[in-house]
């Protein structure tokens, strides 16, 4: 079937991107779902900043390829041995997706599952296949096995999670990367109890969910910090108690004194260096630091050998939130109906193709929460 999909040819390409465009709308081919796949047709896909930074070469990835792994659909074609979906059904994307039984998929940590990995390496689905062709049958790569700024995809079953018709699905796509990053960082890897205090570094579309979150589990104290000072208003009127401007070498000792010494738990989801500096040096003696953020695949970051250990302190890496979808998205979708998880206010804008360039400019300059892309509109 053809249909049209915005390729990336070519990692690193300079700003401004309205100028270089490196997304191109093209016709491509998409081919049926095979065995164990279903085709969506996507009815809103999210710009993260995962890719952005494909788009930068943070991390080199097989081209050409069409990125795009938050978003929601509609069923439209179910492949053959597919019982428990049918077309009409609405569904939320999953970009790490699990094998289902390797040691960590059995271990509720399908998150982390290596066949998402591979799948990635080699540009395929998690099913080991291509869906996408060019005209002239160059075969396309595709993104976290989804491949979402298009007008369809073709992903495998265990790629999505069967959501309720009720559910707006341009508030349903942001839970498919920002709200099982954000919200499940602090609700599943911190595990924040009501009456705890909580950092959050890095004030996006990730770090919103993670605020959002930190209000629904009753934090007594949330301390936002962004380097934009417009973050920093948005989130003291979504709950945050106090804010700080990141940037300057003050703003570590102004948390750790209003603080005293430092929060027990620090969600970092800015995804640079001096955020996780910062995250570190405003957690406190005992305390967690939980980097949610992805930053370039060589980044380095040290930290007192001496102060983990007699501290006790923790680093932990947070991947999709540590979510199990079909166990969390259910949860997260009941936070979201008694209004605890108010994506809706982190709609930026609706974009269509012609926009998307334009839009990665937005979010690089770090203007926007999330601009949601209508590939059918
Ligand atoms: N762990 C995961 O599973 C996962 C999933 C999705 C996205 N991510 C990563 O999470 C990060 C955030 O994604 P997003 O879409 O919310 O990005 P975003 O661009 O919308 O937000 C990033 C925010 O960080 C702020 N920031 C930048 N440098 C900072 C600093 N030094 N101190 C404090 N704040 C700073 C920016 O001003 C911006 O508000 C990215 O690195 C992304 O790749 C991780
Ligand atoms: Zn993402
Ligand atoms: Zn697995």
């Amino acid at each position: 079937m053809r249909m049209k999909a915005a390729i990336l040819f070519e990692q690193g390409k300079p700003r401004p991107y309205a100028t270089t465009r490196p997304l191109v709308v093209e016709e491509v081919e998409i081919d049926p779902p095979g065995p164990g796949e279903i085709m969506i047709e996507v009815a809103a896909a999210g710009l993260c900043h995962s890719d952005l930074s494909t788009i930068e070469n943070q991390r080199p990835r097989p081209l050409p390829i069409v990125i795009g792994h938050e978003g929601a659909g509609i069923v439209r074609e179910v492949g053959q041995g597919i019982t428990d979906l049918n077309p009409g059904d609405h569904v939320i994307t999953v970009f790490a997706s699990s094998c289902g039984n390797c040691r960590y998929c059995v271990r509720g940590r399908p998150n982390i599952c290596p066949s998402g990995n591979s799948a990635r390496a080699a540009g395929t689905l998690v099913t080991g296949t291509k869906k996408l062709r060019r005209l002239d049958g160059t075969p396309i790569n595709h993104n976290s096995g989804l491949s979402l700024y298009a007008q369809y995809a073709v992903v495998a079953r265990r790629s999505a999670v069967k959501i309720g018709k009720d559910i707006p699905l341009d508030d349903a796509a942001i839970f498919g990367c920002a709200v099982m990053t954000g919200a499940g960082a602090v609700l599943n890897t911190a595990n924040l109890q009501a009456g705890e205090a909580v950092g959050v570094i890095g004030l996006g579309g990730v770090g919103m969910n993670a605020l959002f979150a930190a209000v629904a589990a009753g934090a007594e104290r949330i301390i936002a910090i962004d380097t934009n000072p417009m973050k920093l208003d948005l989130a003291k009127q979504w709950g945050a108690t106090d804010t700080f401007l990141a940037g300057n070498e003050d703003c570590a000792a102004q948390v750790r004194e209003a603080t005293d010494g430092g929060l027990d738990t620090v969600i970092e989801t800015a995804g640079t260096v001096p955020a996780m500096q910062l995250a570190i040096a405003i957690t406190a003696r005992g305390g967690s630091t939980i980097s949610a953020g992805l930053p370039n695949i060589n980044a380095q970051v040290s930290y007192l050998h001496a102060s983990l250990v007699s501290e006790e302190r923790s680093i932990l890496g947070s991947y999709m939130g540590s979510c199990v979808p079909e166990r969390d998205l259910p949860r997260l979708l009941g936070l979201y109906r008694r209004g605890k998880l108010p994506v809706d206010k982190l709609k930026t804008s609706s974009i269509t193709f012609d926009q998307i360039n334009e839009g990665f400019d937005l979010l690089s300059d770090g203007v926007v929460l999330r601009q949601m892309l209508r590939p059918n509109a």
